[in-house]
């Protein structure tokens, strides 16, 4: 039952999932609402506080949106490099007067819990990040209707999600704000990221799946570009965490556009896998020995994390941002999607123009 998503709603913009607040049930419903598809993140919340967001966002609009969960985790980590990189964060719990967390908070994210939800009361779309689920999965979601959506960041990872019967694939590039969803996160790798234009073109001559493509997306003409390539779908994160309906803390959407940051990069010092953020202190001073330790640098790093966050202290905090960052525009949601909307018609006008000439 392989079908594409462009069905479901009809501006072809799609809000990314935002783990740890940003996108919130008003948020993906005011998208939902405007005709792009709105996106819950159930990542490091409990399977009851997943089920609570989607009665939220079903109380607040009828149309379609989708429910983002994240893979459970191999054992990778060296329990060694964890102890020592705790060592190193010692100051840190200092300076924001809290312990680290532990460790081993949980690998799995509450997984089997979340699906059985999924399973019983069923969303439109569900879509899986950190790896690829099995064809088992896949078919039980399918069998009650939900389109499924693997992201993958490499042509290996999307052949994988076709294997497993998926709807669709979410191709991010390397530009993309937050984590990359790479199926399994390898050192060896790091620095080998695929531009999002690049992948998109590579992906598209290697899988038959619609394409959902992501990363540093800010204007209606990139989303022409990428629609060009090859792709169906733009999905777009942090041109979305700015709005006023998203839950992302005032001092991350202001620091967007603050002159005072000019530059992003992939980094493990919050949580151990590569996540893109705007470069502050606690990125530059442990990005450069934080182990690939994940979740175990997520969970320890928590307290530090929230207590920066309370403080308003943007130095301290994980303020995951996209390569387009400085492009962000404060709109309410919905009028973000129909700006899109009109400039990704200009775009295709002002080509076919070109095209004529
Ligand atoms: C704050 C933030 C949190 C994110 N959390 C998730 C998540 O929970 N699940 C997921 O699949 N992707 C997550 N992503 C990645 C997005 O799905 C998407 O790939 C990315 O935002 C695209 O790049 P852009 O931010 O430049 O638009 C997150 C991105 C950001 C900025």
């Amino acid at each position: 039952m392989s079908s594409a998503l462009n069905d479901l709603f009809p501006h072809p913009i799609v809000q990314a999932p935002m783990a740890g607040g940003a996108s919130c049930p008003e948020l993906a419903a005011a998208v939902s609402e405007a005709g792009g598809l709105g996106f819950l993140a159930a990542g490091y919340k409990t399977a009851d506080g997943m089920y609570q967001e989607i009665k939220q966002v079903r109380g607040l609009t009828g149309r379609p949106f989708g429910v983002n969960l994240f893979m459970p985790q191999p054992e990778v980590a060296d329990p060694a490099a964890v102890d020592v990189y705790r060592h190193q964060l010692a100051g840190e719990a200092t300076w924001y007067r809290t312990p680290l967390g532990d460790p081993d908070g949980g690998r799995d994210d509450g997984y089997d819990a979340k699906l059985a939800i999924l399973r019983d009361d069923p969303v439109p779309v569900v879509s899986f990040t950190f790896g690829c689920p099995t064809r088992e999965v896949v078919h039980a979601l399918q069998r009650v209707g939900t389109r499924t959506v693997v992201t993958v960041t490499t042509v290996e990872e999307a052949q994988a999600a076709q294997e497993a019967a998926a709807d669709a694939v979410c191709v991010q590039g390397v530009e993309a704000g937050g984590h990359q969803g790479t199926h399994r996160d390898n050192p060896e790798t790091d620095g080998a990221g695929i531009g999002l234009l690049a992948l998109v073109t590579q992906v598209r001559e290697a899988v038959r799946l619609p394409i959902v493509a992501t990363g540093g997306i800010m204007r209606g003409a990139q989303i022409a570009a990428v629609l060009t390539a090859g792709a169906d779908l733009a999905q777009l994160g942090t041109a979305f965490l700015v709005a006023p309906e998203s839950g992302a803390p005032t001092v991350h959407k202001e620091a967007m556009t603050d002159p005072l940051f000019t530059r992003t990069e992939l980094t493990r010092a919050f949580s151990g896998r590569p996540a893109r953020g705007l470069v502050n202190r606690f990125l530059r001073e442990h990005g450069p020995y934080a182990p690939a330790a994940y979740p175990q640098v997520h969970h320890m790093t928590a307290p530090l994390r929230k207590a920066a966050a309370r403080a308003g202290d943007t130095q301290g905090m994980a303020l995951w941002a996209g390569q387009g960052h400085r492009l962000a525009r404060a709109l309410p949601a919905g009028q973000l999607v129909e700006v899109l909307a009109a400039e990704l018609d200009a775009a295709r006008a002002a080509a076919g123009q070109r095209g004529a000439a």
